[in-house]
């Protein structure tokens, strides 16, 4: 038994801020973003729209895209790092506006490798007989996690969701996921408050995102090069098989070092960073979207995913489309 993506869909908010926009608010210019970071311009949530309002809509797209009805789904997987609330999870708000009931569903949190963790999870689940048809979702306001007078973070983020429908079929489909993790990182990349230190103690700047960008760069690009070695030898597959890199979109210049790593030239490689600036866990399931949708990506097709994000947390899938 193997998974296989029968649908996929995406949103993005209304609301566009430019690297423009941003020189109005912090000390920086467009010709900085653009160069270092390869962003233009990111889409923001408006006031009241959450995280589940866009995963939502995502979600009715890729169930439209695959032909199916909510009550199809039996199974939810919702990775996000920005919940509507503590509890219950998004996952949960979700299944009740798709009125449907009694299917798992469930979050999962791996900061901007949640996609990655929260289809390898769905694949489980369809290999083993535990569900049929399983909606995978990645959806951030991550807006609301920024410190905006900070430029270093600010100008790097946008909000946005995207969904996949996978079914169970005898052919793949999923052929590998891998998934690693190492805590010891935690301080590189973090929000320091959280539930741990009780809401009442807020103190103000912890409820940010902070990062030692650089560090996290040098990393980013280090364990992003081995775990596509890693994919490519669990499949025993040459990078010549490879039709398309999805890569997570946190940095046009860590997308072009794992693209020189398969040397594969950038016209395989799916961009959005341009258009859409790093939406966390939405970034892959966005992109992947974007790239169906305009006929690039074609059924038979090989694809290989890779993120890495908080934690730090990295992964990979790769699959027959
Ligand atoms: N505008 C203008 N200047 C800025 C700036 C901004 N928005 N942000 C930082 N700078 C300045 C710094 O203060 C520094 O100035 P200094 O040399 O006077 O001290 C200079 O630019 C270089 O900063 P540095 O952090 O070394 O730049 P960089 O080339 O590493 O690029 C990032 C910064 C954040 C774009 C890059 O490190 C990165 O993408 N890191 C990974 C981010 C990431 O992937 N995060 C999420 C994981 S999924």
């Amino acid at each position: 038994m193997y998974a296989r993506i029968a649908g996929t869909g995406s949103y993005l908010p209304e609301k566009v801020l430019t690297n423009h926009d941003l020189e109005k608010l912090v000390d920086t210019s467009d010709k900085w973003i653009t160069e270092r970071t390869g962003i233009k311009k990111r889409h923001i949530a408006a006031e009241g729209e959450t995280t589940c309002d866009m995963a939502e809509i995502a979600a009715r797209r890729a169930l439209e895209m695959a032909g199916r009805r909510a009550v199809d789904i039996d199974l939810i997987v919702l990775a996000t790092t920005t919940p509507d609330k503590v509890f219950p999870s998004t996952a949960c708000l979700l299944q009740k506006r798709l009125d449907i009931h009694g299917c798992a569903a469930f979050d999962i949190q791996a900061v901007c490798t949640g996609f990655v963790y929260a289809l390898s999870i769905a694949d489980r689940f369809i290999r083993t007989g535990g569900a049929r048809c399983a909606l995978v979702i990645g959806a951030e306001a991550l807006s609301r996690l920024l410190d905006w007078t900070d430029r270093t973070t600010c100008v790097l983020f946008g909000d946005g969701a995207g969904a996949v429908m996978l079914e169970a079929t005898d052919a793949p489909g999923i052929m590998s996921t891998h998934l690693h993790a190492d805590g010891s990182y935690e301080h590189l990349l973090h929000v320091p408050a959280g539930v741990g230190q009780g809401y009442g103690r807020l103190i103000e700047g912890e409820a940010f995102m902070q990062m030692k960008g650089n560090e996290v760069f040098r990393m980013a690009v280090r364990t992003l090069g081995r775990i596509v070695d890693e994919t490519l030898a669990a499949n025993a597959i040459d990078k010549e098989d490879i039709d398309w890199i999805i890569p997570h979109q946190a940095n046009h210049r860590i997308i072009e070092a794992t693209a020189h790593k398969l040397k594969m030239s950038m016209d395989r490689v799916v961009v959005t960073i341009d258009e859409h600036g790093n939406t966390s866990a939405a970034s892959i399931p966005l992109a992947l979207d974007v790239a169906v949708r305009d006929g690039r990506i074609r059924r038979g097709e090989i694809l290989i995913m890779e993120a890495f994000g908080g934690g730090f947390t990295w992964g990979s899938a790769l699959l027959k489309y």
